[in-house]
């Protein structure tokens, strides 16, 4: 596959925000009303949002929604709350949590869904139809890329599923990456988000559907997480620029191509064992560029990108980082029990994600690369394994 497709006006700069009444306008010439989710009450003030509330014909709803991994109750709870006032604009400002939620509120405006039941039913066979609302994607941290893409994961514990809510006609209108939101995200939730964003574009380079536009966004994003990493560590100001830059970027990238095997084995060990999910998937780059090696174009290049000259460097870097952050660096100290291996290699192989890796991925497999990152290991037991 060639071809590359996203309709998403994106502002990266900083008060970008300060463009949000213009973009409200734009989408809603002769008034409507507009929906502001977001993660924290102190979004409000900003100048963007006071303009907003003053603009004629437009009315505002604002909500709070502080939830990690949203469920699939939710987004229920949220839509009851909202269907209402069923708005024309959804801003969600926040995390990719806020994002995935405030997406898959627009593809259910409109539509009489009067269970959790009814809205299970509607995501797993794709039924809700065209979005009714626009959205703006604001994010907060610099990682998921969820303003770019036309998905949103909803998990489903109950079912013990993770779902994912995705229309090509449900991209946001704009995403606004204004770097004075992303400065004041804790430096673990920041070097969390920022080893996502790497793995987006690393999962894109070998995904099944890369391409060549995909690749370019891809490398460019590497380079950027990578090379401003050691400065987001030790708190430097244009590390976080750098990093709200290159989110973007690989977000751009896997918006086409989607991600693959680390993607997919990390979704059970967040769901079960609370792991962030940008810890989750670093902990898998290395395992699964040894498992795709072969089939990865460029392959030296990529590693050269990441700052490495192999798997095993790449590794430890990995490992190093997550050790600064003071993030635990393997699923037993995660509290992942051993006996439980089996079983979340069976679920890692999560539909969409796990048939895009360009190598087979079997429980066999996924249950080796589980037991390489479960002990903690020091660096010299690495060197010598
Ligand atoms: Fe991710």
């Amino acid at each position: 596959m060639n071809d590359f497709y996203n309709p998403v006006h994106t502002f990266l700069e900083k008060g970008s925000t300060g463009r949000i009444p213009e973009l409200v306008k734009e989408l809603c010439p002769e008034g409507g009303s507009v929906l502001i989710l977001s993660w924290n009450a102190a979004v409000f003030e900003l100048a963007g949002f006071l303009r907003l509330a003053e603009l004629p014909g437009i009315s505002l709803q604002k909500l709070i929604f502080q939830v990690s991994n949203p469920t699939l109750e939710q987004l229920f709870a949220v839509y009851r709350e909202t269907a209402d006032f069923c708005p024309d604009v959804v801003i969600a400002v926040g995390g990719g949590s806020v994002m995935d939620v405030g997406k898959s509120l627009c593809c259910l405006y409109g539509k009489k869904i009067a269970s959790e039941e009814e809205l299970r039913a509607m995501i797993r066979e794709k039924s809700f139809g065209a979005p009714r609302a626009k959205w703006i994607g604001v994010p907060t941290t610099a990682g998921t890329g969820s303003e770019v893409t036309c998905w949103a994961t909803i998990w489903d514990p109950s079912q013990d599923a993770k779902r994912s809510l995705e229309s090509k006609q449900n991209y946001a209108y704009a995403a606004i990456a204004d770097p004075d939101l992303i400065r004041r995200m804790p430096l673990s939730l920041a070097v969390s988000s920022a080893l996502d964003a790497m793995a987006h574009a690393v999962e894109s380079c070998w995904a099944k559907n890369t391409n060549p536009v995909s690749r370019a966004l891809a490398f460019c994003a590497v380079r950027t997480v990578m090379s401003h990493m050691d400065g987001l560590l030790s708190g430097e100001e244009q590390a976080r620029d750098a990093m709200s830059r290159g989110s973007l970027l690989a977000g751009l990238a896997f918006s086409n191509t989607r991600t693959t095997a680390c993607h997919s084995i990390s979704y059970p060990l967040t769901m079960h064992y609370g792991i962030p999910h940008g810890t989750a998937v670093s902990l898998l780059i290395a395992p699964v560029f040894r498992l795709n090696r072969g089939r990865i174009r460029e392959a030296e290049e990529l590693l050269a990108a990441l700052g490495v000259r192999n798997e095993r460097e790449l590794e430890e870097r990995i490992h190093r980082i997550l050790r600064a952050a003071a993030i635990p660096d393997s699923l037993e100290e995660w509290g992942v029990k051993r006996e439980d291996l089996r079983i979340l290699a069976e679920h890692g192989m999560t539909k969409g994600r796990a048939d895009n890796n360009p190598v087979e991925l079997t429980a066999d497999g996924i249950e080796r690369m589980l037991e390489s990152i479960y002990a903690c290991k020091t660096e010299r037991e690495r060197a010598s394994a």
